[in-house]
Formats: structure tokens, sequence, C-alpha cells
């Protein structure tokens, strides 16, 4: 199976009904704040996988709509929509992932840090209820700020004794996809042969994308290096600020995180050729969490993709190592929250 959303090459003439074909759909997902901006999109692309066979959809609100408009579709995955807390246990049990879109968006002005408040909280509530109801699901978590959230989520899961590092995922794939757009734009490449390598976290300058190692092997310029950097870096806010009030980027976010969803699914399918960028428990830097490639396996990550880190450009080091104060302050901001709760 080739992932549906990372077209390459050779299936580009495949017709788009082939992806609605019957094959193995087994799995289970969950979408926790189904029916926001990101939730409803989200749910919708994760409808058209044929590897999935229910689809959970949870929110607070509004949910129920959603649920029976989607169930329309004539794909293979049977739709399930549960409303409020009462219902989020049930919403989990017996799904192999779990993705999390529950929260509230950026406004003009505001950076992902200030929205720590309320969706620490959010997270922190939802990834107990994982922790009882599905310990063993892959675990996404999109709720800003990613750099804080995934740390609380770890924290959570370990005073519930069931923290599996390999399972819990930042996602981040909305920088590489824009990254790949971006840079084939800017060098009159075709999109689909594009693959840049996102690292460090997800927030403005920890948002590394490393130019250096695109594929296929490009050059760039040092004003253009500048230029496309602060781009991927600030490309949040251009959407936040087009958007002026309205939130933030939901469409590109669901395309991005349906595909991270798919990588997952193919994985736990046994598929034994996925990578993609993802912010997770690392040891490639001195940093409790980093975001890198990674080989996703039936077990979650399966190894960390080091050689990205290495033969960085001067720009690329000076950047690695100018995000590390921030990225790990949103860490451990993350880390303190966690245990302040009661
Ligand atoms: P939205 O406001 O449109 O939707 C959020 C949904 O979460 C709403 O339906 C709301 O009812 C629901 N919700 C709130 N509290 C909840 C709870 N306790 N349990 C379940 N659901 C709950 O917001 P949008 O645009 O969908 O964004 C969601 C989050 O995704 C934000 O935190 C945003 O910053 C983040 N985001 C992350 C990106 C990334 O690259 N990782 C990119 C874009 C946004």
């Amino acid at each position: 199976l080739r992932n549906s959303f990372a077209p390459r090459a050779e299936k580009r003439n495949q017709r788009f009904e082939n992806r609605l074909q019957p094959q193995a759909s087994s799995f289970k997902v969950a979408v926790l704040g189904a029916a926001g901006g990101i939730g409803q999109p989200l749910a919708l692309l994760i409808k058209m996988s044929p590897l999935v066979s229910a689809l959970h959809l949870y929110d607070i609100a509004n949910v129920k709509g959603v649920a029976a408009d989607l169930s329309h579709c004539n794909t293979p995955s049977q739709v399930l929509d549960f409303t409020g807390a009462s219902e989020l246990a049930n919403s989990l049990k017996g799904v192999d992932a779990v993705v999390i879109p529950a929260g509230v968006p950026r406004k003009p002005g505001m950076t992902r840090d200030d929205l720590f408040n309320i969706n620490a909280s959010i997270v922190k509530n939802l990834i107990e209820a994982v922790a009882d109801n599905c310990p063993d699901a892959f675990i996404h978590i999109i709720s800003n700020p990613v750099n804080s959230t995934v740390p609380i989520a770890a924290e959570v899961l370990k005073q519930k004794g069931v923290y599996d590092p390999k399972k819990l995922f930042g996602v981040t794939t909305l920088d590489v996809v824009r990254a790949n757009t971006f840079v084939a734009q800017k060098k009159n490449l075709k999109l689909i042969d594009v693959d840049v390598p996102v690292v460090g976290g997800h927030a403005g300058i920890t948002i590394l994308p490393l130019l250096s190692k695109t594929k296929p092997s490009v050059s760039f310029t040092d004003e253009e290096v500048e230029q496309l950097t602060v781009r991927i870096q600030n490309a949040g806010t251009e959407v936040v600020e087009a958007k002026a009030g309205a939130g933030s980027a939901t469409l590109s976010m669901a395309y991005a995180a349906a595909r991270f969803v798919e990588s997952s699914l193919r994985a736990l399918d046994g598929d034994a050729d996925v990578y993609e960028c993802s912010y997770v428990q690392s040891e490639l830097t001195e940093l409790p969490f980093f975001a890198s490639r990674v080989k996703l396996g039936k077990n979650g990550v399966e190894a960390i993709i080091s050689s990205d880190l290495q033969g960085l450009t001067e720009y690329e080091t000076k950047a690695l190592e100018a995000l590390k104060p921030e990225l790990k302050a949103s860490i451990e901001k993350g880390i303190a929250f966690a245990h302040k709760q009661p």
C-alpha cells in the first residue's frame, strides 16, 4: 500500500475512485474535536481511507450532524458520533489510532503559546481518557502549542502508567507539506517529487526546514534559504492573518493530518516503508522531545532518522542551536503544567 496523501510519480494517473476500493479496512480511528474547523475535513479525509473500518467522532457539541452527513459517503468505514464527556470513554474503546484537533485556534496577533492555558487542560483531560480506554493506540496530537501539548500528554500517560513513547506523535506534517509546496514553487519542481525534512518543533523559529536535505537534490542561494525558511516558519501566521479572526489553518492541516494518520495505519498494517516527520520523544539532541523524520512500524516509532542532522549547512547549524532554548522552555512549561494539576 502506498500513501494516498503522498502521491508519487508512478501513481499520478491513478483514478480517485481507486482509493475508495475496499481493501483490508480493519482499523478504528477516533477524532477528538471532530466538529471543528480541522476536525470536519479531517474526518472526511479519514472516511476516504480504505484502511479504516470505523470512524469515531467525538466533540463537546455539534458532532451528530457531522457524523450523519459523513455516514452517507459510500466508503467502507462506519461512522459513529459521541457528544460530551459522558460519551468520551465509549468513543475511545477499541480504537487503534486517536487524532486530537480539539481546542482553540489562533487569532491575529496571537502566538501558539498564547493558546496554552485553554488547550493544555483540554489535551490533559482527553489524554487521561485515552490512557484509561485505549492505552495501546497511536496518539496524534494536533492541538497547539504542540511543543508543549505533547510533553503534557507524555506526563499524563506516565502518571497513568501507560506511556509508550513510540506511540505518541506531535503532528508537524503541515510544516513538511508547506515546505514541499513552497520549495517546488520557488524552484519550479514537480510538486509530487519534492520532500523537505522539517525538524525541531512546531512554532516560529523552532520550525527548522532542512533545505540542504531536499529531495531531489537542489541548490539554493543564501537569500533563497533565508526567504524560504522564514516563509515556512510563518506560514501558519499567513493563514491566521488572511482569515482575519476566523481561525487558523484548517483545510491544509486536515490534509496534512490525514496523510500522517494514513501513514500510521499503513505502518500498523505491516508496510515496511513508512517515514514521516513528527515531534516525538527523542535522543537526537539534548532535548527530550524533537521533531525529525521517523520510521513507523507496527509498534510506532521504529527508528529516529539521525542522518538528516549530519552535514548541516552553517545556516542550519546556527538555526538549530538558536531554536533549542525556546523549544526547551516550551517542553518544560508542558511538563510543569502536567505536574502542578491535581
Ligand atoms: P476549532 O475551534 O474550529 O475547532 C476545535 C474543536 O474542538 C471545536 O469543535 C470544539 O468544540 C472542540 N473542543 C473544544 N474543547 C473540547 C474538548 N474538551 N473535547 C473535545 N473537543 C473539544 O479549531 P481548529 O481550527 O479546528 O483548531 C484546533 C486546534 O488545532 C487548535 O489548537 C489549533 O491551534 C491547532 N492547529 C494545529 C496545527 C498543527 O500544525 N499542529 C495547525 C493548525 C491548527
